[in-house]
């Protein structure tokens, strides 16, 4: 078994109404390295806390679940971690991880699951489907539950539109930020989210940024998110005032992403941390084109 390398780029879910089913890939990597060994572990460079290093690591779960599925066996690897994407702040880190460990074993057995599978596995470890549904495929993916698993389509986001990307010092566990979802909803919200989430989609599709603002809005988690995020309204408010289409919390947060056409991306950003500042919350923005490409496995 040959040693690979697989990158896999940070996700921004949701992006106001697409609660568990939009998703944007980031140029934000991380980087795995795989080498058979003695035994499964994992060196993570950079900033390792937390972040288990032997069977129960993310990827390394993901890489043995992947490997069951295709009814083979993997030889137990070594892997080396090297991210570029913030841990607990909403951007896909832990789904990066899954990712990279299916996609790797799967490279690593020759390929015996079809991308359809891979997204089941790595959506079962995750617990919900779009953050590894972006960073399996890169661009603008949206997700759709079924009683097979989840079905991931694909769209090219428009060129002249950039992402900026405000991260929070200070990070937020996502299953904190789920804990506080309610456990149902009102008809209004979800046809208000129906609506709103389909909107959003044809403003993708049309290049349409006036749709896109009236679109980026949600009643399904970030109204239940607003005090574990408080900065989210002055930041999106500021964003919006600026020239951004529209702002949204990134995943489970914290981090606030806006989308803004190319020329008033850096004024947007710069206006996201200012009133992030202003309501006390501390961190940096920056201007981002959303990553084309999803995850890739090649020889180190
Ligand atoms: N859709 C998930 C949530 C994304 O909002 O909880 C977690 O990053």
């Amino acid at each position: 078994m040959i040693p690979l390398r697989v990158r896999v780029p940070a996700t921004a879910a949701n992006i106001g109404p697409g609660f568990d089913s939009f998703a944007l890939a980031l140029p934000l990597l991380a980087d795995f390295e795989m080498r058979p060994a003695r035994l499964w572990s994992v060196t993570v460079e950079g900033d390792p806390a937390g972040i288990p290093t032997g069977e129960d690591n993310l990827f390394v779960v993901a890489a043995c679940a992947t490997a069951a599925t295709a009814g083979r066996s993997l030889p137990p690897q070594h892997v080396t971690q090297r991210s570029t994407i913030p841990t607990g702040r909403g951007l896909g880190s832990s789904a990066a991880a899954i990712v990279g460990g299916c996609v790797a074993a799967n490279a690593a057995l020759g390929g015996p699951l079809d991308r359809r599978t891979l997204l089941r596995v790595a959506s079962d470890v995750e617990g919900h489907p779009d953050n590894v549904a972006g960073a399996l495929q890169g661009g603008f993916t949206l997700t759709l539950p079924t009683e097979d698993g989840p079905v991931a389509t694909r769209l090219p986001f428009p060129s002249a539109w950039r992402v900026c990307l405000f991260v929070p010092s200070r990070s937020l566990s996502t299953d904190e930020a789920r804990a506080v979802l309610p456990p149902s909803v009102s008809r209004d919200d979800a046809v208000f989210n129906l609506a709103h989430a389909a909107a959003l989609v044809a403003a993708i599709l049309r290049a349409d940024g006036a749709l896109l603002g009236f679109a980026m809005h949600d009643r399904l988690h970030e109204p239940a998110r607003l005090r574990l995020v408080p900065a989210l309204e002055e930041i999106a408010a500021a964003a919006r005032s600026a020239g951004a289409f529209g702002a949204a919390l990134s995943g489970a947060g914290p981090s606030v992403i806006a989308v803004a056409p190319v020329r008033l991306a850096p004024r947007v950003a710069a206006v996201m941390e200012e009133a992030a500042a202003g309501a006390g919350t501390s961190g940096r923005a920056r201007v981002l084109r959303v990553r084309t490409a999803g995850a890739t496995a090649q020889p180190p």
